[in-house]
């Protein structure tokens, strides 16, 4: 008997090929193939989602607050023109962000309602340095404008007081807006400015992701001006120690007049 090499590995080829063909016919058979997820985002009503951050902060507070409330308006407004974006954000494990409340777990780091806006921007933002570019827009708000300004239909916690927090972090944040209110941390009132600022960040986000889903442009500069200064000399490309840092820095090196003369 003189079976080649060849005729005994292609009568094996022959099987394996039927198998997996079998396999796959099952498979395609019981579970339809998933259309891909085109990841581009629909355009949306700040002032409503802002709204629906507000009122879904007490589920799970900030970060959870700021992503699920532009996740769930961009489900719904992607349902006829993106069927697959749509689902898949319904089908979000929206849950995991609860970890990022009060600065991480009440570590009082980032900001969670930053933090859980700027997920959206990974979502949708695939190139690095344009992500960078919005997420940078985005705490150059947060860090310069005098906050809250969003009011909901009813709360008893009211004239608001508005602080210019300075700072990404919570724990700065919060207590710059403590020191304005003369208001505990641990208070409701507090509590209520937070979730009044979740909605201004997720309005803010909604704003910065509209203008990107119109024209994928991503341009900003710094709104501190007084940071860009310090980054000038201790950024990448400065003269002086180098600092992987972009965030305000001076709420815990102040404004270090002529220090490098
Ligand atoms: C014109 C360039 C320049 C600018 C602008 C500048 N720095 Fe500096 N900085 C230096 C130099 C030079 C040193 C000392 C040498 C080194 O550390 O490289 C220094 C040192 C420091 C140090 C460490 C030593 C110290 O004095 O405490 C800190 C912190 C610092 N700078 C923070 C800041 C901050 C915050 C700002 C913005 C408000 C800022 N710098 C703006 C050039 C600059
Ligand atoms: C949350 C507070 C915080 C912020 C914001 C911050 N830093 Fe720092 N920085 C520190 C701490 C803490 C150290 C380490 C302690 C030290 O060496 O004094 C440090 C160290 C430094 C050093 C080295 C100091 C030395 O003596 O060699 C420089 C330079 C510096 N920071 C610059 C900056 C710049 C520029 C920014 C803004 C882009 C910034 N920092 C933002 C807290 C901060």
């Amino acid at each position: 008997m003189n079976i080649s090499r060849r005729k005994a590995i292609g009568t094996a080829g022959l099987a394996v090929g039927a198998f997996l063909a079998g396999q796959f016919s099952s498979a395609s058979a019981e579970k339809p193939q998933e259309e891909p997820v085109e990841w581009k985002p629909v355009k949306l009503d700040a002032k409503k989602v802002a709204a629906r951050a507000y009122e879904i902060y007490p589920e799970g507070s900030c970060m959870y607050a700021a992503f699920t409330a532009i996740a769930t308006a961009m489900a719904e407004a992607a349902a006829k023109v993106n069927p697959a974006l749509s689902q898949a954000l319904k089908n979000f494990p929206c849950q995991m962000f609860k970890y990022g409340h009060s600065g991480l777990g009440g570590q009082g780091s980032l900001c969670g309602a930053v933090n859980g806006a700027c997920a959206i921007f990974g979502l949708f933002v695939h190139d690095k340095a344009k992500l960078d570019t919005l997420t940078a827009e985005l705490c150059g708000y947060y860090e310069t404008a005098e906050l809250p300004v969003f009011k909901p239909k009813t709360s008893k916690f009211e004239p608001m007081p508005a602080s210019v927090s300075g700072s990404i972090l919570c724990h700065v944040s919060q207590m710059k807006w403590c020191e304005k209110s003369g208001q505990s941390p641990f208070s409701d009132f507090r509590s209520d400015r937070c979730k009044r600022l979740t909605a201004d960040v997720a309005a803010k986000a909604v704003e910065i992701l509209n203008r990107y889903a119109e024209s994928e442009a991503a341009e900003f500069k710094s709104a501190s001006t007084a940071n860009a200064r310090c980054v000038q000399c201790h950024g990448k490309k400065g003269t002086a120690a180098n600092v992987s840092a972009k965030m305000n820095c001076i709420p815990c090196h102040g404004e270090k007049e002529d220090h490098y003369n």
